[in-house]
């Protein structure tokens, strides 16, 4: 039970705050009495899909660990269907839920239904994705995304030893995938990677001959597998007749295995045309698997245990009236407000250093063989 100052609920509740008042509890011009908050509220949790391992490893960490902090919970994915994911937002605020954890499917579609998130006086925790157009986020939960970008661009300058002295006139040819065009993270991933190639693309060292270069040229609706591999499929049999593919910048797991689909069909993955160099993120079982088999070359690990665990201390504090731990109030501007943020560090992960995987326990030894 705590008293909260989110303001618009107040029209009604004149007599309410006169009685807070007389129990000496301040009432800073719009506080109000909830009593299905704290411990052993129930928390909502919207993920966006289950068609993808690290939403369901998302959901069940934090499952797990908010009934762990003393809360109950209401776990909903959308299909990636934006008009599911508001209906169950809508629930979940019609049945009193303390506290929303939401990792939106289209991150500027929600100001309606957090408004009236907002008007019951429950916050709101941005998960993985910030959500847009709207003051009623409360807090964003997240890794660098930019840096996720950067570690995916700085792997392919390393892998094509571009700047090094001895291999500086070679040029390769690169192309380009983004991700969904409604998620917020795409550009951060985006813009990351492109401040690394950038120098390259000038320096003539890397070309992209399908001359696809815009991100907006470059996305994936809904980060689908399929739609990736089409693209790539389009883009080997339009560019690279004769011409090697010797890198792709892909900004997440489930693209890259499109993408390795497309070139496997075109020929590539034998010892004369072997796979270019293709990037990754989340450390998805299968693309950790195909970076054994030397198919996937890098991936960028972001621990869901540890988002979980940084979603679920924010979500306690604030529903406790503890300070909110945060460590970035600059760089995640949604367009109504600037939200205040803790950004996790993301990993890069190759051959070399699967094994980390295992000894930070994400994946059993078994699972990787
Ligand atoms: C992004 C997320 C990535 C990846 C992608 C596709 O929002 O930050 O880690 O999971 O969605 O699911």
């Amino acid at each position: 039970m705590r008293i909260r100052t989110p303001a618009a609920v107040l029209v009604t509740a004149g007599l309410l705050v006169a009685s807070l008042s007389a129990c000496g509890q301040e009432a800073k011009g719009g506080s109000r009495y909830k009593p299905d908050e704290g411990k052993g509220s129930t928390i909502g949790l919207a993920m966006p899909t289950k068609a993808s391992e690290r939403w369901i490893a998302d959901g069940n960490n934090m499952a797990k660990q908010f009934k762990k902090a003393g809360y109950k919970t209401d776990l909903q994915y959308g299909d990636n269907k934006v008009e599911n994911q508001i209906a169950q937002l809508e629930n979940m605020i019609t049945k009193g839920r303390s506290l929303l954890v939401v990792a939106a499917i289209d991150g500027s579609a929600l100001t309606e239904v957090l408004q009236r998130a907002h008007d019951a006086g429950i916050p709101v925790i941005s998960y993985d994705r910030l959500i847009l157009g709207t003051e009623n986020v409360d807090y964003y939960a997240s890794f660098d995304n930019e840096r996720v970008g950067r570690l995916q661009a700085q792997y392919i300058v390393k892998k094509l030893q571009l700047g090094k002295p001895d291999k500086g006139g070679d040029k390769h040819n690169i192309e380009l995938f983004a991700g969904s065009p409604n998620d917020n993270n795409t550009k951060y991933f985006w813009n990351g990677a492109m401040k690394v190639l950038q120098p390259y693309f000038k320096s003539g060292q890397l070309i992209v001959r399908s001359k696809q270069t815009r991100m907006n040229q470059a996305t994936t609706l809904d980060w689908d597998g399929g739609t990736a591999q089409k693209r790539m499929d389009d883009l080997i049999s339009k560019n690279y007749g004769s011409a090697r593919v010797d890198a792709v910048l892909s900004p997440y797991d489930g693209i890259s295995i499109g993408v390795i689909s497309a070139l496997k069909s075109a020929g590539y993955g034998s010892k004369s045309q072997p796979l270019p160099v293709i990037t990754g993120q989340d450390a998805e079982l299968a693309s950790v698997k195909s970076i054994i088999r030397g198919e996937q070359t890098q991936t960028v690990f972001k621990d869901t245990r540890k988002l979980a665990k940084q979603t679920v201390a924010m979500g306690d504090a604030v529903l406790n009236d503890k300070k909110v731990k945060v460590n970035n109030t600059t760089d995640y501007a949604n367009g109504k407000k600037t939200v205040p943020a803790y950004l996790l560090d993301p990993v890069s992960v190759d051959k070399s250093n699967t094994t980390l995987l295992v000894d930070e326990g994400y994946f059993k030894a078994g699972q990787l063989k």
